[in-house]
């Protein structure tokens, strides 16, 4: 049985990079998987969060989750803190996580950033919750963005390691799911940094409550370079742009990602649509996909967030089903690591 598991941190600014990169493929794996998707709050306050808009954020990404297309009949979706399996299975699983692999985690270093000496532990241990909220589903597959790649190899470690440490064949060893065309969305404003939700760049991302100005606005100001746009002979293969023009023409290679991501068309389809054509030519056309795309979206969050006993009565649900599943699971970890 394939049982699929992603999480969402609400810390606001839900951007294009999470949409493409991890909500459009949630979608996606609901018609023929059993999906969980859960907002992990318990993720957010690793960094300091203003409680209040905390809880306003939660809604805001069960409301995205929701008006992109996932199905709270057909997927389970649940805020991570009303289970506490995650809080119980993370304990026992930096009980077996190393030092040396929480320090090799380069998502911790640039968090952190150089006041490493004041980050609270939970930034540290982030990764072995992840792992915990995998596993407390016993999950094979977990859709994400390439940013995840790092995070999830240590899912596989721990499991392994706890499968080892006890002679037990318990946990599943995790696959990753980096799937489309935009794993790795970058920002409008320098295509060699991430699109982020903490960018102070309002400009560098497209949010999923923006209006259809502030789209068209962020398009047209999106830093691009000089020349026209590339033709066939920037492709490696029919998916993959060549090293060349990743290092010299990034921001090229990000918008003709985005498009192609928004368009479910090929990377070469649309290499060659849109080839030695102006910028401002594919801006137009860039913008007209997003609106067409990420408005409806906008326009049912709002909607949505409209009827809060709505999205609680999901969130409710959501919870009670995520527990039946893992509390049995919680339940065989303690009686194989020796728990009375
Ligand atoms: P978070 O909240 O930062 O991001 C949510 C999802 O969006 C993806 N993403 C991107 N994809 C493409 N381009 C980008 N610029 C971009 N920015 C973000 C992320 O890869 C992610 O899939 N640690 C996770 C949340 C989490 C989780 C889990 C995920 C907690 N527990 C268990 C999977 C399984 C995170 O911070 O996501």
């Amino acid at each position: 049985m394939r049982r699929v598991f992603s999480g969402v941190q609400p810390t606001g600014n839900l951007h294009l990079g999470n949409y493409l990169g991890a909500i459009k493929n949630f979608v996606l794996l609901q018609n023929d998987h059993e999906c969980i998707y859960c907002v992990v709050d318990m993720h957010a306050i690793t960094v300091k969060q203003d409680p209040k808009i905390l809880k306003s954020n939660i809604l805001e990404v069960a409301a995205a989750f929701v008006a992109s297309g996932i199905n709270p009949e057909k997927s389970v979706i649940f805020v991570q803190s009303q289970v506490s399996a995650h809080a119980e299975l993370a304990w026992i699983f930096n009980c077996t996580a190393r030092l040396g692999w929480l320090n090799r985690m380069t998502q911790f270093k640039e968090k952190a950033g150089k006041n490493r000496e004041n980050a609270s532990a939970g930034l540290y241990t982030y990764p072995v919750l992840m792992a915990a909220d995998i596993l407390a589903y016993h999950a094979t597959h977990v859709p994400v963005g390439d940013d995840q790649r790092q995070h999830l190899e240590l899912a596989r470690d721990i499991a392994q390691k706890f499968n080892n440490d006890f002679k037990a064949d318990y946990f599943p060893i995790t696959e990753p799911v980096i799937m489309g065309n935009a794993t790795r969305v970058m920002s409008l404003r320098d295509g060699k940094n991430k699109m982020s939700k903490s960018d102070v760049s309002d400009y560098s991302r497209l949010n999923l409550t923006d209006s259809a100005d502030d789209i068209s606005n962020k398009i047209r100001k999106a830093k691009t370079d000089p020349l026209p746009l590339p033709n066939e002979s920037c492709l490696y293969s029919e998916k993959k742009f060549n090293e060349d023009i990743i290092a010299n023409r990034p921001e090229a290679v990000n918008l003709l990602s985005i498009y192609s991501a928004l368009s479910n068309e090929s990377l070469k389809e649309v290499v060659l649509k849109f080839s030695e054509k102006q910028f401002s030519f594919f801006k137009n056309e860039l913008n007209q996909l997003s609106v067409e795309t990420l408005s409806p979206i906008t326009k049912e969050m709002r909607k949505l967030l409209e009827d809060k006993f709505y999205l609680e009565g999901i969130l409710n649900n959501g919870a009670d089903k995520a527990n039946s599943i893992a509390e049995p699971i919680l339940k065989d970890t303690k009686e194989i690591v020796g728990f009375y």
